[in-house]
Formats: C-alpha cells, sequence, structure tokens
C-alpha cells in the first residue's frame, strides 16, 4: 500500500451487525423490541495519508460498500450520507482528519436489516478515538453514534447501536422518548441462520411508508403495535428460560404482524417458508423490511437450513450467540 504512511501511528476498532428478534418498527412507536449481536461485523483501519494532498482527505476505502475510493473534498450525490458523516467527524476531530485514510472492511451488506449503517457508524467514532489517544465513555459512542445514524436513518429508535455498542442480547423500550435497555441473559445458546435477498428500500422510506399507513389506519395499527409489546414480553421469557421451541413460534407470530404491517414482501415470506419447510423453529424478517434478510432459528440443523437457502439462490450465513 503506497498511499499511507505505515511508519506512522494506526488505529483499528471493530464493530459487529445486528439482528432484531422482535419489535422492528413498533420500537419506533413505544413497543418493546429485541436484539442479538452478530457474530459478523465491520472493521476500520486508520492510517495517515503517506501524500496528503491540501483540503483533501479523508480518503475513504470501503472495498465492500463503496465503487470507488473516495476524498472528502470530491462531492458526488451518489454518496450523499458519506459525505454527511465525514462532516459531522470533521465538527467533531477538526482538519486533523483531512490526513487520514480510513479502511473498512466489512462482511455485513448495507441495506440488509443487520445494522451495516449503526457498526459503521460506531467503529468510525471508536478507531478515531482511539487514533488520537481521546478517551471514550460508552455514553459519549452512543451519543456519536445516534447523530450518525441520525444522518443515514433520520429518526432512529437507536436500538441498532445501542446493541452493537453493548454487543449482547438487549431489551430495548422508548417510554416518554426516554430509552431504556436492560441485558436479557439467555438460558441458553441459540444459532440463527440469516438469509438475505436484495437491498431494502432503505429504513428512513421504510420508518416513512409505515407512518403514512399509521396515519390511515391510526387503532388499527396501534393495536398492531400493543401485540408486537406483547410478543416482545413473551419471546424476553423465552429467551431467559431457553425455550427454543417457544422462542420460534414467537418469531413466526411476529412475522405475521410485521406482514399485516406491510414491510414485508413476497421474497422475504418466501424465505421464510424456506427456512420452516427446511426445519427451522422460526422465521421473521429483520430491520426494515421490505426486502433485505430474514432470521431463522436453527435447532441443530442450521448447516441444512442455510443449504436450503443456498440452493435456492440467496445468500446466507450462521450466527451464534452463547451463553455468557
Ligand atoms: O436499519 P435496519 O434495517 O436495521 O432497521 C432498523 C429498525 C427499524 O425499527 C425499522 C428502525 C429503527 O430505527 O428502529
Amino acid at each position: 500500500m503506497t498511499f499511507v504512511d505505515l511508519s506512522n501511528k494506526l488505529s483499528f476498532s471493530y464493530a459487529s451487525g445486528k439482528i432484531i428478534l422482535v419489535g422492528e418498527h413498533a420500537v419506533v412507536y413505544g413497543s418493546q423490541a429485541i436484539a442479538f449481536p452478530l457474530e459478523q461485523g465491520l472493521r476500520i483501519a486508520i492510517y495517515p495519508l503517506k501524500n496528503p494532498l491540501k483540503d483533501q482527505g479523508p480518503l475513504l476505502k470501503a472495498a465492500n460498500l463503496l465503487e470507488t475510493d473516495i476524498y472528502f473534498s470530491k462531492k458526488d450525490q451518489k454518496f450523499g450520507a458519506f459525505y454527511d458523516v465525514l462532516e459531522y467527524l470533521l465538527s467533531v476531530f477538526g482538519e486533523q482528519i483531512r490526513n487520514l485514510a480510513i479502511i473498512i472492511d466489512t462482511n455485513i451488506l448495507p441495506a440488509r436489516g443487520l445494522g451495516s449503517s449503526a457498526s459503521l457508524s460506531v467503529a468510525l467514532i471508536k478507531a478515531l478515538y482511539q487514533y488520537f489517544n481521546w478517551p471514550l465513555s460508552q455514553d459519549l459512542l452512543i451519543n456519536h453514534a445516534e447523530k450518525l445514524e441520525t444522518i443515514f436513518h433520520m429518526r432512529p429508535s437507536g436500538i441498532d447501536h445501542t446493541v452493537i455498542i453493548k454487543n449482547k442480547p438487549i431489551a430495548f423500550k422508548k417510554i416518554d422518548n426516554k430509552l431504556n435497555t436492560w441485558d436479557i441473559k439467555q438460558g441458553c445458546d441459540l444459532t440463527f441462520v440469516i438469509a438475505s435477498m436484495d437491498a431494502h428500500i432503505g429504513t428512513k422510506n421504510a420508518v416513512n411508508k409505515l407512518s403514512y399507513q399509521l396515519s390511515k389506519h391510526t387503532q388499527t395499527y396501534t393495536r398492531i403495535f400493543g401485540e408486537i409489546d406483547l410478543i416482545a414480553k413473551d419471546l424476553e421469557l423465552a429467551i431467559i428460560d431457553g425455550y427454543k421451541v417457544r422462542i420460534g413460534e414467537l418469531m413466526n407470530v411476529a412475522q405475521g404482524y410485521l406482514n399485516s404491517l406491510g414491510v414485508s414482501c413476497e421474497s422475504l415470506e418466501k424465505l421464510c417458508f424456506i427456512a420452516r419447510n427446511s426445519g427451522a423453529l422460526g422465521a421473521k424478517l429483520t430491520g426494515a423490511g421490505g426486502g433485505g434478510s430474514i432470521i431463522a432459528l436453527s435447532d441443530g440443523n442450521a448447516e441444512e437450513i442455510k443449504n436450503s437457502f443456498l440452493a435456492y439462490g440467496y445468500q446466507a450465513f450462521i450466527s451464534t450467540t452463547k451463553v455468557l
């Protein structure tokens, strides 16, 4: 690599992806949600550029996310959110970030409901604080991540970056606009198979679409959010008890409600049925929906479920969360 000066200091960071077991969308309106970190994630390396061009940096290289390297100064509408992110970083870290190369390597596909933007936000802040040797508390990290997630999604509930920062299963609920999160101590290891189709329409668009539907069917949708809240409470107990069959069944019920809210789609339903027909205990979409990914709970048959997805031409991978 000739564009970086490796004789100088460098820093690395990592942030996982995430899945939502129950409560996506409904969480925006105050329902409880449950999220788990993924075993897969995103890595960032930060180096000083060897020959920084005045006012051009930082250089952003993200082989799995961006078609080309981008320099902060060369504005391109196509990468709008990335520039807004860099603008924010400039406001926090100042001009000193202009001579840096930020290299991102991820196996979390963007816009698949797997927390790609949140893991990027968290890893960026961690790497830069480490690079400058600034102290970073968890609260400060949450605060910065929320600002970056707001650039990506406009009004994020906060569940994505919270579970990624905590890096353990959490329940999450907004009461009177105040975030309440608590850890969930799972009673058994849980292995999920994650299958992805095309990118979803974007979290911001999906949330706006649902908000429009809610304005037309306020009472009906509000009742559904209430049901999802109850499912989340049951699911939390099932996770604590390690009652896998019940977790799977509740995931299936949650998927029914997500479909009724209009955030599923034909391919996501198909993926859920492939999973269930292959022996998954339960399956549901995860994240914004309308595309993206589903999660299937396995029962010692993760490879079999994964192979079914692959046979149908979908991408799939396995992630296990172990009892701590
Ligand atoms: O960005 P995604 O696809 O991981 O979805 C986030 C979950 C939503 O509930 C749809 C939005 C939010 O901010 O909670």
